[in-house]
């Protein structure tokens, strides 16, 4: 790459789950405190994984080419391997997405409020950012039409969204993103395994849309960094020539095909956890907590002074995503857990009630 180190610095995203550091402050440690705030499914990856990863060889190079990873993604969702990437997390495609796409100067539009590595990815690659936020009052829905009229030449979104889970319906996306071929969409669909049934904009095949996975989430997969993304292959293949090679290691991608393998393991878990999501948000509700609708397990509730709120409770031993960083100061998000794990969290919400 040209264009060297970029000038100034481009301040971290903020993120959810465990900072080490931070509780070791507060005297605490990872095994103290119950994570409620990132969404990784709670009952764990499907038990091949755990065989997959015994039968890994050590000390042989990963496959640079993910090739049986990269056969089980395109036959999973019915597309050729040449629009198929596998990438270290969906982080690195989105790194990739903005370095491939974006050259500097350009002007991108990030649909807020929304997870924060679309801006930093745009900062990276020297182009400019700028957030089209909907607001509360129209329940966090984007204003869609104001994107085919900006002279962007990406769109970053979120579908559904984090941290509000809510799903703009693929119907709608197409109809806007097809009126600006010019445009290019990078749709995040990390969390579209949650969803009760999935509306993917992977089967469109459309031209300017590029599609990112992620097998963190509802794959239990956090610890391994994997996921993948679809989209037209001159695209697909200008964003590998950008990637670090053995950039996704040889256990990522064998568990990662055990775990897309298994879908009965991960349609089970997903229901359990939309569930449980369910029965926390209802609970919390009658309680008297303001809670957005969602799509998702995961759903944002108004605290107040959201910062304090999951201070309090830190020191319960809960963690929570305080939600300020996407602009939201008065709402945290929780990712529901295993049903002990939540009435924990419920008992200590009706305390600070
Ligand atoms: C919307 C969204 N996209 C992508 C990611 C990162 O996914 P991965 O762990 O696959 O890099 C996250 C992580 O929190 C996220 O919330």
């Amino acid at each position: 790459m040209s264009r060297g180190l970029p000038s100034p610095s481009i301040p971290f995203a903020v993120h959810g789950a465990v900072d080490e550091i931070e509780l070791r402050s507060l005297g605490l440690s990872a095994d103290d405190v119950t994570d409620f705030s990132a969404s990784v499914n709670p009952f764990g990856p499907s038990p091949s994984v755990h065989e997959a990863l015994r039968n890994v060889t050590l000390n042989r190079y990963p496959d640079r080419h993910c090739e049986a990873l990269t056969r089980k993604v395109a036959e999973q969702h019915g597309v050729a391997i040449e629009n198929v990437l596998v990438g270290n997390g969906a982080s690195e495609l989105l790194w990739l997405a903005a370095l491939t796409i974006l050259r500097p100067g350009d002007r991108a539009l990030v649909l807020g409020p929304t997870y924060g590595e679309y801006v930093r990815a745009c900062r990276i690659a020297e182009a400019e950012p700028v957030e089209l936020r909907a607001s509360e009052s129209d329940r966090f829905r984007p204003d869609l039409a104001s994107v085919a009229e900006d002279r962007a030449s990406a769109v970053f979104l979120c579908n559904p969204n984090n941290p509000t889970g809510r799903l703009i319906p693929r119907d709608a996306l197409a109809d806007i993103s097809s009126q600006r071929p010019d445009q290019t969409w990078i749709v995040d669909e990390a969390y579209q395994d949650y969803l009760a049934s999935e509306s993917s904009m992977i089967c469109l095949e459309a031209p300017n849309i590029l599609v990112v996975r992620s097998l963190t989430k509802a794959h239990a997969l956090a610890a391994l960094r994997v996921g993948y993304a679809i989209g037209p292959s001159g695209l697909i293949g200008a964003m590998r020539e950008h990637q670090p090679p053995w950039s996704v290691n040889s256990m990522a991608q064998a568990a990662a095909v055990a775990a897309l393998s298994d879908t009965a393991h991960l349609r089970a878990t997903v229901d359990r956890l939309r569930r449980e999501g369910g029965r926390m948000s209802d609970t919390l509700a009658t309680g008297g907590w303001p809670i957005l609708a969602t799509d998702t397990p995961y759903f944002l509730v108004r605290v107040g002074d959201a910062t304090g709120f999951r201070r309090e409770l830190l020191g319960k031993g809960i963690l929570v995503r305080d939600a300020t960083s996407f602009g939201l100061p008065s709402w945290i998000r929780i990712s529901p857990r295993r049903p002990k794990e939540n009435d924990r969290f419920l008992a200590a919400m009706d305390d600070l009630r």
